[in-house]
């Protein structure tokens, strides 16, 4: 099984690093992996010219599974939008098909003080963000913009951004939130999909609500409702544990993916998988590349650690070895070790590398 390790800017290098050492003692246990790295983002601008070089797309388009760490490297926020970092984890979406983003928000049962909200309300906490990857306003058209020669919006009369969904695109993303909650289901949780809109204002949310309604017909076992993105953005931090599964448009994703994770205690323990027809994917943690911290060797690797288990999971048929990474995690956490984004009185706290040797001696 290869996969391609692409760590792009920031603390990508640092937390990935991790994970590979994780992966790395699966494959001393017999786990089959060929890795191949990639450059990606602000780096490979800095080497190559652009965000996703040819070579990099192709090696994750021949590879069975990509582990990304993250882009955005402030230096560069002032190149022309086809040339900032963030286009390289867009493009990868695009090329690979990967249309459907899965982020679960769990709380692990050691964090429950760690969360900006009462303990009571994030205890036991475990939903799943399904978010529409590859269309919405991310990929709209046409990406109308007058600037000046310098790149800079002085002086232009508008800036504008198109909102669009298709019907094929809705229904295959209404399809995968159904099937996860029916799993779920099956598994003891209530078998809910909140579908997320702004069906009162945007013509292109009122299309998403009839046409996840219509999806729904096939699955009587799950029930449905409907939620304006104000309405969740509230509910997600008054009453979290109303919601099962969430589905919802790429904004409207992005936005309360963050939200979702800050209820778990940090960002950083938040891992990702984002699917194609195939079941082929990229895994990468929630978080981005944090450059204020990054090179300090403080970043939480957890949610990469965590994103490779997703990858065993879904992409490499080896949910054994995923679960064995996930009860490591867990372990780690119960002996108490932190990264200072999770650290509390009475814990103890480490640094990057610390936490993945600690994950990877608690494999057993
Ligand atoms: C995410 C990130 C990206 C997004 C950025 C880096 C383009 O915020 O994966 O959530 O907006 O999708
Ligand atoms: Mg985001």
């Amino acid at each position: 099984m290869k996969i391609a390790v692409l760590p792009g800017d920031g603390i990508g290098p640092e937390i990935v690093a991790e994970a590979v050492k994780v992966l790395q003692r699966l494959e001393a246990d017999g786990l089959r992996l060929t890795l191949e790295w990639g450059a990606v983002g602000g780096n490979a601008y800095a080497s190559h010219g652009s965000p996703l070089p040819e070579a990099t797309l192709k090696l994750a388009k021949a590879a069975d599974a990509v582990l990304f760490g993250a882009v955005g490297d402030p230096r560069f926020d002032t190149l022309d939008r086809h040339l900032r970092p963030e286009q390289a984890i867009l493009g990868l979406r695009k090329n690979l098909g990967l249309f459907a983003n899965l982020r679960p928000a769990l709380l692990y049962a050691e964090l429950a003080s760690a969360s900006s909200l009462k303990p009571e309300i994030v205890a036991g906490l475990d939903i799943l963000i399904v978010r529409e990857l590859t269309g919405d306003i991310y990929f709209g058209q046409p990406r109308g913009r007058r600037k000046s020669p310098d790149g800079a919006f002085q002086g232009a009369d508008e800036a504008f951004d198109t909102m669009r969904y298709s019907r094929p695109e809705i229904e295959r993303i209404a399809e995968v939130a159904f099937q996860a909650a029916r799993a779920r289901k099956a598994a003891g949780h209530p078998g809910k999909v909140t579908s997320v809109d702004k069906a009162n204002v945007l013509e292109t949310f009122q299309f998403w609500k009839d046409v996840v309604t219509e999806v729904h017909a096939q699955y009587p076992d799950v029930q449905l409702e409907h939620m304006y993105v104000d309405n969740a953005a509230m509910q997600l931090v008054r009453e979290p544990k109303k919601f099962d599964v969430i589905v919802t448009g790429n904004m409207f994703g992005d936005i309360l993916s963050d939200e979702a994770a800050m209820l778990t205690g940090s960002i950083g323990m938040l891992p990702s998988a984002s699917l194609n027809a195939e079941r082929r994917g990229l895994y990468e943690p929630s978080h981005g590349s944090a450059p204020d911290i990054a090179g300090k060797g403080v970043a939480n690797p957890l949610a990469t650690i965590l994103s490779a288990a997703m990858m065993l999971r879904y992409s490499l048929g080896e949910p054994e070895a995923a679960t064995r990474i996930e009860r490591a995690v867990q372990t780690v956490l119960r002996q108490g070790m932190r990264t200072a984004d999770i650290a509390e009185p009475g814990t103890r706290t480490v640094g990057t590398a610390a936490m993945g040797d600690a994950v990877v001696a608690a494999l057993g």
